[in-house]
C-alpha cells in the first residue's frame, strides 16, 4: 500500500538536514531586512521567488548567502527559527537537528553570541510549548580556509555545552574534507559530534574522507556513494547515516527528476538513509512535501516510510530515552 498524504501529515518524523538559513522564507527575509534598514539585491518577494531556479549547487548558495545578510539581530535568528520551528509543529516533526553557518554572519561583524543566543531561545520556547526536541550543528564554510574554519571552532567554545557537534557545507567541489582533517580532529578532542556534507556534488571519495579522515559519524546527502560497490557494502554494514534531502537533489539537478532517485533502492539495500529538506525556502518544501514527493515519484509505501523515520531517530544525536520516547510515538501511530 503506498503513502496516503494524510499518512505522511500525520507520521511523526525527525529532521537531521536543516540549515537554518535555508528555512528564511522571502517574506520573512524582507520584514528583517526592512526593520533593519537592509538593502536586499531583489525588489519584492516575487522577484525573490523568481530567482530560485538553480542549475547546481553554487547558484544556489550565491542567492543563499545573500538572502542571510538580513540577519542582524537576536530577534532576527530567533524569529527566523521560530518560524521553522512552527512549522514542525504543523508538519509533527517531534526532532530536529538544526545547521547553522556562523561564518557568513560572523564575517559581517556579527557576534557568534548573538548567533547562538537567538537560535538557542527558539529552540528552547519549542520545547515549552509543543515538546519538540532539537538540537544545534554548527557548520564550516568549505569554500573558506581551514585556519577561518579553526577560528570559527574557537569562536564557538564558550557554547559547547548549546552546539551537539560540526559539520561541513557549502561549494563541494574543490573543498574536500581531507582539507578540514585538523579543524574535526581539535572538535572531536573538544567534545563535538562530527557530520559533513559528502557525496552531493562530490565523488564518492569525498565519502571515504569524510568518514576516514573526519572521522563523521554521519554523512550529509551521500547519495553519490552509488559510484563505489564497497562503499555501499561499507554504509549498509557499518549503518553510518545518509542525512538525504530529495527535493533538494532534484532542485540542485544532483537527479534530473524525482523518479531517479535513489533513496528508496538503498534504503532496501540496508542503509540507515532518512528523508530531510535541507533548505526548504529555497528548494519548495518541508519535510512533508519531501515525503509526498517520494510517494509519487517512486511509489514508497507505508513500510518504508515508517522505516525511513525509524532510520532517522536511530541516526540522530538525541538521547536514548528520548529515542525511546519517539520510537513509541511511532509505534503507536504505526500501529493504526
Ligand atoms: N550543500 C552544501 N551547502 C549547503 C547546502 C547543501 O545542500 N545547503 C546549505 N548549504
Ligand atoms: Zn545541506
Amino acid at each position: 500500500m503506498t503513502a496516503s498524504d494524510a499518512f505522511i501529515r500525520d507520521l511523526p518524523k525527525v529532521e537531521l538536514h536543516l540549515h537554518i538559513e535555508g528555512s528564511l522564507e522571502p517574506e520573512l527575509m524582507f520584514e528583517i531586512a526592512q526593520r533593519n534598514a537592509i538593502s536586499l539585491p531583489f525588489d519584492s518577494v516575487e522577484q525573490v521567488r523568481a530567482a530560485y531556479e538553480f542549475s547546481n549547487l553554487q547558484e544556489f548558495l550565491d542567492i543563499y548567502y545573500q538572502g542571510a545578510q538580513a540577519l542582524i539581530y537576536e530577534q532576527d535568528f530567533y524569529d527566523m527559527t521560530m518560524a521553522y520551528l512552527t512549522r514542525c509543529h504543523r508538519e509533527n516533526i517531534v526532532h530536529t537537528e538544526l545547521f547553522f553557518d556562523p561564518q557568513t554572519h560572523t564575517e559581517r561583524g556579527i557576534d557568534m553570541a548573538t548567533i547562538v543566543k537567538g537560535i538557542r531561545s527558539a529552540m528552547d520556547d519549542a520545547k515549552q510549548t509543543w515538546q519538540i526536541s532539537s538540537e544545534l550543528i554548527l557548520c564550516f564554510l568549505r569554500h573558506l580556509s581551514a585556519e577561518a574554519a579553526m577560528q570559527t571552532l574557537e569562536q564557538a567554545l564558550p557554547f559547547k555545552n548549546q552546539i551537539i557537534g560540526v559539520g561541513l557545507d557549502s561549494s563541494e567541489l574543490g573543498h574536500p574534507p581531507e582539507k578540514f582533517e585538523a579543524v574535526f580532529a581539535r572538535a572531536r578532542k573538544e567534545g563535538f559530534r562530527c557530520v559533513a556534507h559528502a557525496g552531493e556534488e562530490g565523488p564518492a571519495d569525498y565519502i571515504w574522507q569524510a568518514l576516514k579522515l573526519l572521522k563523521v559519524e554521519r554523512v550529509d546527502h551521500g547519495v553519490r556513494c552509488v559510484e563505489d560497490h564497497t562503499l555501499v557494502q561499507h554504509l549498509a554494514e557499518t549503518r553510518i547515516p545518509l542525512t538525504v534531502c530529495p527535493l533538494s537533489n532534484t532542485k540542485l539537478r544532483v537527479f534530473d527528476n524525482m523518479s531517479q532517485h535513489n533513496i528508496l533502492g538503498l534504503l532496501e539495500k540496508g542503509l540507515c538513509v532518512t528523508v530531510n529538506s535541507d533548505d526548504p525556502a529555497y528548494f519548495g518544501g518541508y519535510m512533508n512535501a519531501n515525503f509526498c514527493a517520494l510517494k509519487e515519484a517512486l511509489s514508497m509505501s507505508e513500510s518504508q516510510a515508517i522505516q525511513l523515520v525509524r532510520n532517522g531517530i536511530e541516526a540522530s544525536f538525541a538521547s536514548a530515552s528520548r529515542k525511546a520516547e519517539i520510537t513509541a510515538l511511532l509505534d503507536s501511530y504505526s500501529k493504526y
